[in-house]
């Protein structure tokens, strides 16, 4: 007896066996319903422009992103969650979803098929990097690529399949920003001039942008640091010192977007926090987040990417969103889910239960959301569940009227109720909820 309370104490204080790892979170069913609409949305927006699903591998060989993303980026810097196999394999929890698409479409064969090949995705990716609101350990994209075809006017279709898809999902207050960061040719050029600017500054620099300075003094633009702010402002901007490809380019991306009436905003210090992209970049922002989790997605073209990953020379375009910032936007938008229960079937005593569970099967055989809720209980608890879990309409049933065969139907809305044989519950069910 003794020894059985001791262990029960011992049992009742100890902690937790394990924790969410940090930056993760569970999507919970309150989350599902936003989680539901992103994807719908996701489907239906890059359908109708004919882009098909492709899901890659969650991991990768490490080389890939290595290889993709420039030794200067930060993602394959610091962010990478890499592990070692045991063959001794370099692997990586992927990063981003271009990289890996683009060796999917070498590997079965996609550059074979007509031009452009148009895909979408949307999955888990991962990198390690400090949690804050709307920066996340593991988090999720929808994204869209179109390889195979070098035209300005396949990134106005990326950007207005984007932009449709933050229409389709209601959330206002989001603003294109758009530039253009050159290709190899006008690249370098730029790229020194840019140094010879910083140059005699370098000392009142962070120690984050000397970094930078040395590697790719591009990435000068995405400083957060106020120390650098003055400095960024007086710099040169790659828009003027654009080749003619490039500036036409440009040109026509402009135009495309006007012609759409899709509002967009220039933005010469967006430089994007992976190397592979060139010519149009851009990204939708929304005020929500603040600070520097602003973006809700991004994307540009990559012409040099293939090449990097040692594949044929193929241009491409895309973008990815990111959907755990995109579920905290639309949260703000639409504080309130969608529910999706019809009905919810309370048995108030335990002999009632099987009668129950069986008239809420020839319900949902007609096609309706139905819960089971057994007894016993109080009919007041059993209506405040019904109340929380949405549902329009509960059905009771007790020992008097399991007696007469007899079903009460309460409209959770109206707060009425009437009481039903049971010959009669679906035409009655059907006429309060429709269909059935
Ligand atoms: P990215 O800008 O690195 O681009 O990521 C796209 C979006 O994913 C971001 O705008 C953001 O909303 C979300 N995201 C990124 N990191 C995190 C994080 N740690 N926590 C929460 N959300 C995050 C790419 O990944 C490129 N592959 C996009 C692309 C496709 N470019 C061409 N095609």
């Amino acid at each position: 007896m003794e020894l059985r309370k001791a262990h029960s104490l011992s049992f009742d204080t100890m902690a937790p066996i394990a924790q969410r790892a940090r930056g993760t979170q569970d999507l919970l069913p309150a989350d599902q319903p936003y989680w539901d609409a992103m994807e719908g949305a996701a489907k239906n927006q890059a359908g109708r422009f004919g882009y098909q699903r492709i899901e890659t591998p969650i991991f990768e060989s490490t080389e890939l992103f290595q290889r993709s993303a420039g030794e200067s980026s930060d993602v394959v810097a610091k962010e990478m969650y890499t592990f070692t196999d045991r063959s001794s394999r370099s692997l990586a929890l992927r990063p981003e979803g271009t990289a890996p698409i683009v060796r999917a479409y070498f590997d079965a064969g996609l550059d074979q098929e007509p031009q452009p090949v148009r895909l979408f995705y949307t999955g888990p990716y991962f990198r390690y990097d400090r949690p804050q609101a709307g920066r996340f350990r593991e988090f999720h994209q929808f994204g869209i690529e179109a390889i195979g075809d070098g035209s300005p006017v396949i990134d106005v279709e990326a950007i207005v399949v984007g932009w449709n898809w933050f229409a389709e999902l209601e959330i206002g207050g989001v603003s294109l920003h758009l530039n253009s960061i050159g290709d190899e040719v006008c690249r370098p050029a730029y790229r020194e001039l840019l140094r010879e600017y910083y140059r005699p500054h370098l000392s009142k620099l962070s120690e984050e942008s000397r970094a930078r300075f040395e590697k790719n003094p591009l990435r000068l633009f995405d400083s957060k640091d106020p120390q650098d702010e003055a400095l960024k402002r007086e710099a040169p901007h790659i828009v003027d010192h654009l080749c003619a490809p490039c500036a036409e380019a440009f040109r026509v991306v402009k135009e495309g977007l006007a012609s759409e009436e899709i509002p967009y905003a220039l933005n010469p210090e967006l430089v994007r926090g992976l190397d592979y992209y060139t010519r149009t970049v851009f990204e939708y922002q929304h005020a929500s987040l603040g600070g520097a989790q602003n973006a809700l997605g991004g994307g540009g073209r990559y012409d040099g990417l293939a090449a990097a990953l040692g594949y044929r020379s193929t241009p491409g375009v895309g973008f990815a969103m990111g959907l755990d910032r995109t579920a905290i936007a639309l949260k703000e938008a639409k504080p309130a889910a969608p529910t999706a229960l019809d009905i919810y079937a309370v048995s108030l005593e335990a002999p009632d239960e099987l009668y129950v569970f069986h008239l809420a099967s020839s319900l949902r055989a007609r096609g309706y959301r139905v819960v089971f809720d057994p007894g016993p209980a109080r009919l007041d608890a059993k209506l405040r569940k019904a109340a929380r879990r949405g549902a329009r309409v509960a059905l009771l049933v007790g020992p008097e009227e399991r007696e007469k065969q007899q079903i009460v139907i309460r409209d959770m809305h109206a707060k009425t109720q009437t009481s039903v044989a049971e010959r009669e519950l679906l035409s009655t069910v059907s006429q309060m909820l429709g269909g059935g």
